[in-house]
């Protein structure tokens, strides 16, 4: 792919208009947005879609016979068959609306892994997964005797070679990795991961959370078992996600919360259970987020995954460059195959430093463990600085970038 010269993104100017939160001074500076990897802003049509049904329809869904609570209900089931061809999901019964990917994964491990599981069983994650794909698992492995085996990395980053499918044996019973890594952008092998579960008949979960803003995701081809992902890292509203379960696989699985609208019938002598997707559905949902998540597809979907994919992986090029000209940094995470997001250390300064000095000019990056504590472990760092992009990014804002850690050097030198 040609690198990416300055002044050369199109994608960005078409977009930036369209993000009002991008459009404002933080410390007397233009804001440069370069954490999306932990939330991303909201375009106008989020915004607008999510003001509209509080000004005009909010009201309960599945329940009311007035206008107001059809619309409701119209409004989050349309969103719902829209994250289904948003993810080329076979049905829409296969689609469970949650609160975000953490809650989509415990769902999995509750109710799909606790009760196949016993002592002598291994689950299978990585060194690379965020805290919400770790420690379900080792919630669900202390309530069974099960053991968590984690798959190990190499100095890049990436899954060493050939090893997660070492670890593949008679006694994995279920695998859960995340499609792209939060703390470093790389990108896992997925599909040749699922290829060999498949192959001893072992489900796969995909944590999707750092994937679905940023690439094309069809769940069909991937032909993964469960798929997690959150609305708040895609253009959407916080506290809502998706759980994409496989039907027969959902079928057979025991509600993982009791309560309203996942059920047929109640009485004292016992309750039938609602139809998929509302089995998994107690309680009055996130509706209003559910909504918004439905106009963020709209608008990934009307940019187009692939300018995004494309825009995105010039874009990084170009700031692995730039950060890599800076004396004194060092990049973590240095995968060949990577998306949107890069940590770093500068010198000896403490990432906290740094960021609290870059948010001083302008420049919001993410500072911490990211919530991947193995991972920063594995690099001997208590923390990383980290910058992420998306479609709205441009070389602009990486030059901004370098020129903050540029001054913040000059501080501490
Ligand atoms: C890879 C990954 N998985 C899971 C999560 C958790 O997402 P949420 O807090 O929206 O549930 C995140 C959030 O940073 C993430 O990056």
């Amino acid at each position: 792919m040609k690198q990416l010269q300055k002044d050369e993104a199109p994608l960005d100017a078409e977009c930036r208009k369209d993000f009002p939160a991008l459009h404002q001074e933080v410390h007397g500076q233009p804001l440069v947005y370069l954490d999306n990897a932990a939330s991303s802003q909201q375009p106008v049509s989020v915004i607008e879609t999510v003001s509209r049904y509080h000004r005009r329809d909010h009201a309960n869904v599945h329940r009311g016979v007035h206008t107001l609570s059809h619309r409701a209900t119209e409004a989050y089931e349309g969103a719902r068959d829209k994250i289904q061809a948003f993810i080329n999901a076979a049905s829409r019964r296969e689609i469970v609306l949650t609160s975000g990917t953490t809650e989509s994964v415990n769902l999995v491990a509750q109710s799909y892994c606790r009760p196949r599981l016993a002592a002598g069983d291994k689950v299978l994650i990585t060194h690379l997964e965020h805290h919400a794909n770790i420690v379900p698992w080792q919630l669900v492995c202390e309530q069974t005797g099960a053991e968590l085996v984690v798959a190990p990395i190499n100095d890049r980053g990436e899954l060493v070679d050939g090893a997660l499918e070492q670890l593949i044996d008679d006694d994995v019973r279920f695998i859960a990795i995340s499609q792209v890594s939060n703390a470093l952008g790389t990108i896992l092998p997925v599909k040749d991961i699922i290829a060999s579960a498949k192959a001893r008949g072992i489900p796969v979960l995909l944590d999707g959370a750092q994937a679905v803003p940023h690439m094309q995701v069809d769940v069909q081809d991937l032909d993964c078992d469960f798929f997690a992902f959150s609305g708040h890292k895609m253009f959407g509203p916080t506290g809502v996600g998706v759980l994409y379960g496989r039907e027969s696989l959902l079928e057979s699985m025991p509600p993982y919360q009791g309560g309203g609208d996942m059920i047929l019938e109640v009485s004292f002598d016992g309750t039938t259970y609602n139809d998929l997707p509302y089995k998994f559905e107690a309680g009055t949902p996130n509706i209003s987020g559910v909504i918004g998540l439905g106009a963020a597809i709209d608008y990934l979907q009307s940019v187009g995954m692939d300018r995004i994919a494309k825009h995105e992986k010039q874009l990084l090029d170009y700031m692995m460059r730039r950060l890599g000209e800076i004396d004194g940094i060092r990049l973590i995470g240095t995968a060949a195959e990577k998306a949107s997001v890069q940590s770093f250390m500068v010198d000896d300064i403490h990432p906290h430093d740094l960021g609290t000095i870059l948010d001083h000019q302008g420049v919001a990056i993410r500072t911490g463990h990211h919530c991947a504590m193995p991972v920063m472990d594995f690099f001997g760092v208590p923390g990383t600085a980290r910058a992420s992009l998306a479609l709205y990014n441009n070389t602009d804002d990486v030059d901004r970038l370098v020129t903050a850690i540029d001054k913040a050097r000059q501080i501490f030198s």
